[in-house]
């Protein structure tokens, strides 16, 4: 598929009407939502049909998440938006916002009725201030809006819904430390279980979704599950933005069928490798995953077919390297970046990461050994699994996967001293 034939529906240019409602009303924006109030227990069927699934790294399935709130039974449940977006290599998430927030609200009021919750926060990064000050007007609108009366009517009790200010901290977009974040702490990631659904915000049954993944609901509603199913190549549905950015001609936000292949993102839609240079690796979706190589460019980018591969899809993000490029010392990047997110609650994170960032940096200046070698392997393989989070072991995964794929230029590194 080219680009001219791609369907674009998040990114389409007539939904981008920025925080003007009677803009969105005026391109079916509101249908969603008035199909959701016509019957709000239909909507998990619909979202199950379709085959909607997070978007903000692990793929989980919308409706399994959604269901796991409607089936609490309590007098306040919540959903919260996650928009704090803040790993190298990911900006779709800021666009949305920024470009339609409408749709990003369409599709939380939807969420809301098909789980009996009442609470719905906006959780942003501060530093897309655009995104948050478009999210900002888009709110106030909808609050005195005839359309949000009725749904709360639906709804059976008011609705509550807030724009808040994350941290801007990588750390604070993992969902227990979103929590602890809105409570007024640090983004102290917290112990599971007990899980949001069952324990959440101040203690309410809640549940957290990606922007992109409520960006869609609306569409579905209006469209249909098979609408959205058929958007997606194969088994895959829907679409999916992809950050493409590195060595490549054309870098950029773009929207394709989810599966769209690594190969077709590359070279059809991102103009192929820059200055004609070798096609070498791909971090995906963070950088916290195991690198794509050239045997991977037949990869259809959807959730399942890139774990076949060992490998995320994790958030689209596809950070593309060219022959020439040094892996070590990109990856060297990526682990400055992971020591200095780590909260530091759990001291083999804290100091693992500070330690593999440290031997990193020696291999990149040319002045490791071949015990530093011996000690990164040791770390990769004592460190997973001992955090809170997932930050650790993603960190450990991109190294490792580095070792194992790039090692030669390990031993480069070691040959120089
Ligand atoms: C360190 C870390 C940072 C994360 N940052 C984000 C983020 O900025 N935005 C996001 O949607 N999910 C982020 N996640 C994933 C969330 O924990 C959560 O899985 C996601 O928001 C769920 O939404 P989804 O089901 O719609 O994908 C992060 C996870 C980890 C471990
Ligand atoms: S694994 Fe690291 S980032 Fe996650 S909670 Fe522990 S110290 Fe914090």
């Amino acid at each position: 598929m080219t680009q001219d034939t791609t369907p674009q529906v998040l990114l389409n240019p007539e939904f981008h009407v920025g925080p003007d409602l009677a803009g969105w009303y005026a391109v079916g924006g509101g249908d969603g939502l008035r199909t959701a109030m016509a019957d709000p227990k239909a909507c998990l069927t619909m979202i199950e049909a379709s085959g909607l699934r997070g978007m903000g790294g692990a793929g989980f399935p919308t409706s399994r998440k959604w269901g796991m709130l409607a089936d609490r039974d309590a007098a306040d449940k919540v959903i919260i938006c996650n928009g704090n977006e803040d790993e190298p290599g990911t900006f779709k998430d800021r666009v949305l916002l920024e470009t339609s927030p409408h749709q990003v609200i369409e599709g939380g009021l939807i969420a809301a009725l098909a789980t009996g919750a009442n609470y719905l926060y906006y959780y942003i990064n501060p530093h897309h201030m655009k995104g948050l000050a478009a999210m900002r007007r888009a709110l106030e609108q909808w609050l005195v809006d005839d359309l949000f009366q009725d749904m709360q009517k639906a709804l059976g009790k008011s609705m509550h819904i807030y724009v808040v200010e994350s941290s801007g901290l990588y750390i604070g977009g993992e969902e227990t430390a979103v929590i602890s974040s809105i409570e007024g702490g640090f983004p102290f990631p917290r112990v599971k279980p007990p899980f949001p659904v069952e324990s959440g915000l101040f203690g309410k049954p809640t549940i957290i979704n990606n922007v992109e993944t409520l960006s869609n609901v609306s569409h579905i509603l209006r469209n249909g599950a098979d609408w959205y199913q058929n958007l997606g190549i194969g088994k895959a549905a829907g679409t999916k933005l992809y950050s493409l950015s590195g060595d490549v001609l054309r870098p950029g936000l773009y929207e394709l069928p989810m599966g769209t292949s690594l190969h077709d993102l590359v070279f059809i839609h991102g103009g192929g490798m820059l200055l004609g240079k070798e096609f070498k690796a791909v971090f995906t979706g963070g950088p916290s995953n195991t690198l794509l190589t050239k045997k991977d460019l037949d990869v259809a980018m959807d959730f399942d077919s890139v774990r076949e591969r060992n490998s995320r899809l994790g958030t689209g993000a596809m950070i593309v390297i060219s022959e020439g490029t040094s892996i070590v010392r990109k990856v060297t990047e990526y682990m400055d970046f992971f020591a200095k997110g780590s909260c530091g609650q759990c001291p083999p994170c804290k100091s693992g990461t500070f330690q593999i960032a440290r031997i990193l940096e020696r291999f990149s200046t040319g002045d490791s050994t071949e015990s530093d070698l011996a000690a990164l392997e040791n770390l990769c393989k004592i460190l997973p699994g001992c955090g809170r989070c997932a930050l650790i072991d993603g960190a450990v995964t991109v190294v490792e996967s580095s070792l194992e794929t790039f090692r030669d230029e390990y031993l480069a590194g070691i040959q120089r001293s």
